[in-house]
């Protein structure tokens, strides 16, 4: 069988994942991102170095290359219009088009969808775009709330109240200084839970959902420091978490669900990676955000297991028709990663520094190696670390403790001056999870007067569809 020629947008470990798993299935892969990613060079066929928010000349690039297929890796290119440039110039795309892209590009889009449409699983949020609006908001925010950027941060600009800031004024300041930068900002109740990422397939109508994942947003070991994009994450054989029931997992693919279709009733028709970041609370799944593409580095640990017939196959029915189930296969395996940064990342990242890889090594102990934020150094096995995160190490096991070990069994194999959090996957760290979900599941019942407002209606009721 020929297979499509396919173009991933995008220079970071999530697209050399996609490539790896494209290459998998034998497609010529080409690139278009904005560094040389060794992984990526080392896959593709051709490779534009290019900035993600140049539309047009990505798609006339692979007009020129004959591609048949487009998958976009990172926001930056949906929300610059990549998938509507190449549907376009008649290549079918793996992403949304920015309209639909604004459920992750705009929180304030997201929010207002789901109450429009009645989609369970949805914070107490208001949003705000100037400073009587502010003020609004936060007289009917609870004593603890969180304050979002409207748009897109890299995951890095959300402040959450008790943990970023601790009195109302300082949370105040943080969105003043949100709106003075001309933004939108969205106010939200703090949830209390634990946090899991659910990504689908979405071919316009069906959603075909992943194995759960667990990311690690913050910069640091004990979940201390800023959030970031993701510094690590696990999956269970299971494709559940050793928190999250069947029964919450199917509720949250039915929140994924409604949001299709709520797009779609809006006529926005959603071809690519829905991603939903959950917080499982005492009432259930919550949406924390949506994202528009597989997450970083949540691709790493679903596409590491992927085991259907044919990747390439699969997101070419995505893009064009509908997924035959068939396709959708994991294997029963245990995922860990790991992102080796460079010092100080979170705060002030310290770009230049040379890792050595001795990469023989770490894959005979099963350890895959995606690259990151980082370019080919002067010899092999050499990168350079950028100012985002730098290299990741993926283990693969039955249990996940077995695969955090390998992973760990694997760093003395990478020289070089990194940062990274061996706390990842640990069993002390999802062993507290574990016992933090019981409390709140045992806990008396959601008492509305826990969270006393100011002003402001009571929390709507959630429905479950
Ligand atoms: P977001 O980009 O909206 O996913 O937010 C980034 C991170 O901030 C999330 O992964 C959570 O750790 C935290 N966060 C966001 N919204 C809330 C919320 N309503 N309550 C508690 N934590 C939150
Ligand atoms: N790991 C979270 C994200 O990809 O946005």
């Amino acid at each position: 069988m020929r297979r499509p020629r396919v173009l991933v947008v995008g220079s970071g470990a999530r697209e050399h994942v996609i490539a790896a798993t494209l290459a998998r299935s034998e497609a010529p892969v080409y690139v278009a991102g904005p560094w040389v990613n060794p992984g990526l060079r080392a896959l593709a066929r051709d490779y534009l170095v290019i900035p993600l928010d140049r539309a047009p000349e990505i798609s006339q690039w692979a007009r020129s290359r004959n591609v048949e297929l487009a998958v976009l890796g990172p926001e930056a290119a949906i929300a610059a219009g990549g998938a509507d440039a190449l549907r376009k110039a008649g290549i079918p795309t793996v992403g949304p088009g920015q309209r639909a892209g604004q459920i992750e590009t705009s929180k304030a889009f997201a929010r207002q969808l789901m109450e429009r449409h009645e989609v369970p699983g949805l914070p107490r949020y208001r949003s705000a775009t100037s400073e009587r609006e502010l003020d609004e908001a936060l007289d009917a925010m609870p004593q603890d709330f969180v304050v979002k950027p409207s748009g897109l941060t890299g995951g890095k600009g959300v402040w959450v109240g008790g943990v970023d800031f601790t009195t109302r004024e300082e949370g105040r300041r943080y969105a003043k200084s949100l709106l003075d930068g001309g933004g939108t900002v969205v106010l939200e109740e703090r949830l209390d839970g634990e946090e899991f990422s659910l990504m689908a397939f979405v071919d316009g109508t069906d959603v075909f959902p992943m194995p759960v994942v667990q990311d690690y947003k913050r910069a640091l070991e004990g979940n201390q420091g800023r959030n970031t994009g993701g510094m690590g994450s696990y999956s269970e054989r299971g494709f559940l978490l050793p928190f999250l029931s069947q029964e919450d997992q199917e509720r949250a693919v039915g929140i994924l669900t409604r949001t299709v279709r709520a797009l779609r009733e809006e006529g926005l028709e959603y071809r690519g990676i829905l991603y939903g970041g959950f917080m499982l609370t005492q009432e259930g799944p919550k949406v924390l955000e949506f994202n528009a593409r597989f997450g970083d580095p949540e691709a790493l640990n679903v596409l590491t297991l992927f085991d259907g017939t044919d990747f390439a196959d699969l997101l070419f029915q995505l893009a064009t028709g509908r997924i035959d189930p068939a396709h959708v296969e994991f294997r029963r395996r245990a995922t860990v990663v790991k992102y080796l940064v460079p010092p100080g990342y979170g705060d002030r990242p310290r770009a230049g520094g040379v890792l050595r890889l001795d990469v023989r090594r770490i894959q005979d102990l099963a350890v895959s190696i995606y690259y990151g934020s980082v370019t080919p150094g002067t010899s092999p096995g050499e990168v350079v670390l950028g100012t985002s995160r730098g290299v990741a190490l993926v283990g693969e096991s039955s249990a996940i403790w077995e695969a955090e070990a390998r992973v760990e069994e694997a760093l003395p194999f990478v020289t070089g001056e990194y940062y990274v959090r061996h706390d990842i996957a640990k069993a002390s760290d999802i062993k507290a999870r574990v016992d933090h979900i019981q409390r709140l599941k045992h806990a008396p019942p959601f008492d509305p007067m826990r969270n006393p407002t100011r002003s402001g209606p009571a929390p709507p009721p959630v429905f479950f569809a």
